[in-house]
């Protein structure tokens, strides 16, 4: 099969190299010459496992980059992957997706066969009827034999190429036989040796089975943490309660690890997009705006336990962490960006450190301290926040001795807890 692929940011880049790894001839398509050149030479233009791999195995090869669309009418199905950032008001900025299906729709006017575009951007369903179908059709003029299918992603950043080659399912949104059975030929190398289930609807359920998947997350980490609250309020674990539930197949163990709260570049995106959807049609949707609720006052609650211990204005405070999670260098909607925020309110003198975070985050917030290792951070700091579960700190000992005052918040659950250290858990 030829697959163009129109985009190639996070989710572009690792199903181009994905699908040429399944067999198929992958064209990525991107306005950026730079991305274009990036990924003929071999290599990721995004940090992600395995993908240089993958771009090296199959770029020149099965898979090429370019900026035209030429290859896009010779393609049996085109996938949009373009980003969909938010507007002010949480709901998603559809310009550059409009353009992409619109162009997409030009390119394959004169084309004799039916042809098959997938929207793998998260988009609202009522944005593909209003929007997207029309942008394509608008782009294609005359010819009506092109059909609009949704096949939405549920890659995790850090994972995406093992998410990618390992679903849980695959979610076929197609208003066709003819398009479903195109979506079936695309992944039918994946299914041979992996058991995934196949979710056959139609485009606009398929973009709800997206956000509620992901909304349904963001909840359950949000549920979490106001029990954890709860918890903490008692004098309990959290985790020891949520171990326990977790042994209930309904509730099931994952997503379960209350604390500081969840950022990236979805969660937050979507949740918001839902939400802002949902009042555009006047339902108010009361337990998702709970769920960013809680989700934002956790920091407020890290800082309030700091201030049970440590005089904030001008103390020095080590914040550890600065990615969203561990084993990526992502700060978008990251903990660590309210919780720098709040402190700077409180007058504390910041000094931070993160693995790899450290850059993008210097470039949010240029005038605070950052240091090159944890240890650093805590030298002569009155107290510290953890706010990402980097491995690295859940080796920290000694390294707290050198603290003018031993007082550690732990957001994450990662630190050892010792004599020496007056140790706070957020949810414990
Ligand atoms: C998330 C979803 O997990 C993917 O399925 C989805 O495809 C992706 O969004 C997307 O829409 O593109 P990702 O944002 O990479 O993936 O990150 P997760 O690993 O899900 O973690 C999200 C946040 O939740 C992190 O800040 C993490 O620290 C937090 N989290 C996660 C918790 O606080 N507690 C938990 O138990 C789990």
């Amino acid at each position: 099969m030829h697959i163009t692929v129109i985009g190639s940011g996070y989710v572009g880049t690792t199903i181009a190299a994905c699908f040429a790894d399944l067999g198929h001839d992958v064209t990525a398509i991107d306005i950026d010459e730079e991305i274009v050149e990036t990924l003929n030479d071999g290599q990721s233009p995004i940090s992600e496992p395995g993908l240089d791999d993958l771009l090296e195995t199959h770029a020149g090869n099965r898979l090429e980059a370019t900026t035209s669309y030429d290859a896009v009418p010779e393609s049996d199905v085109t996938f949009l992957a373009i980003g969909t950032p938010s507007n002010d008001d949480g709901s998603i900025d559809l310009g550059a997706l409009e353009a992409a299906a619109e162009a997409t729709g030009e390119a394959v006017a004169d084309k004799d066969e039916r042809h098959l575009v997938v929207i793998k951007s998260t988009v609202t369903p009522p944005s593909i009827e209003t929007v997207l179908e029309p942008a394509v059709h608008r782009g294609a003029g005359e010819n009506e034999n092109i059909e609009v299918g949704m096949n939405p992603e549920f890659l995790r950043e850090g994972s995406a190429v093992s998410d990618f080659l390992s679903p849980d399912k695959l979610v076929f949104g197609a208003s066709s036989e003819w398009g479903t059975d195109r979506l079936h030929t695309v992944f039918e190398p994946l299914l041979e040796d992996h058991d995934a289930d196949i979710v056959e609807t139609d485009p606009q359920t398929a973009s709800m089975i997206k956000y509620a998947n992901n909304a349904f997350l963001a909840s359950k980490i949000s549920l979490v943490n106001d029990l954890g609250n709860i918890c903490k309020e008692f004098d309990l674990d959290a985790y020891e309660v949520m171990e326990a539930i977790g042994l209930d197949d309904r509730i099931s163990e994952q997503f379960l690890r209350s604390g500081v709260g969840w950022g990236g570049s979805c969660f937050p995106k979507d949740v918001n997009a839902i939400i802002a959807a949902a009042h555009e049609e006047d339902y108010d949707p009361a337990v998702l705006e709970a769920t960013v609720e809680v989700n934002d006052r956790q920091p407020e609650r890290m800082l309030e336990l700091l201030a049970d211990h440590v005089d904030l204005e001008g103390a020095r405070i080590a914040v550890l962490g600065l990615a969203f999670k561990p084993q990526t260098d992502d700060i978008r909607n990251s903990r660590a960006i309210p919780m720098i925020e709040l402190l700077k309110e409180q007058g504390a003198e910041i000094v931070a450190y993160d693995p790899v975070a450290v850059d993008p985050m210097q470039e949010r917030f240029p005038d605070i301290e950052y240091v090159s290792s944890a240890a650093d951070a805590l030298d002569g700091a009155d107290g510290t926040v953890v706010v990402t579960d980097w491995d690295e700190f859940a080796t920290l000992d000694e390294e707290f001795d050198t603290m003018a005052t031993p007082v550690v918040i732990d957001g994450r659950r990662i630190v050892q807890p010792r004599d020496e250290i007056t140790y706070e858990g957020l949810t414990w």
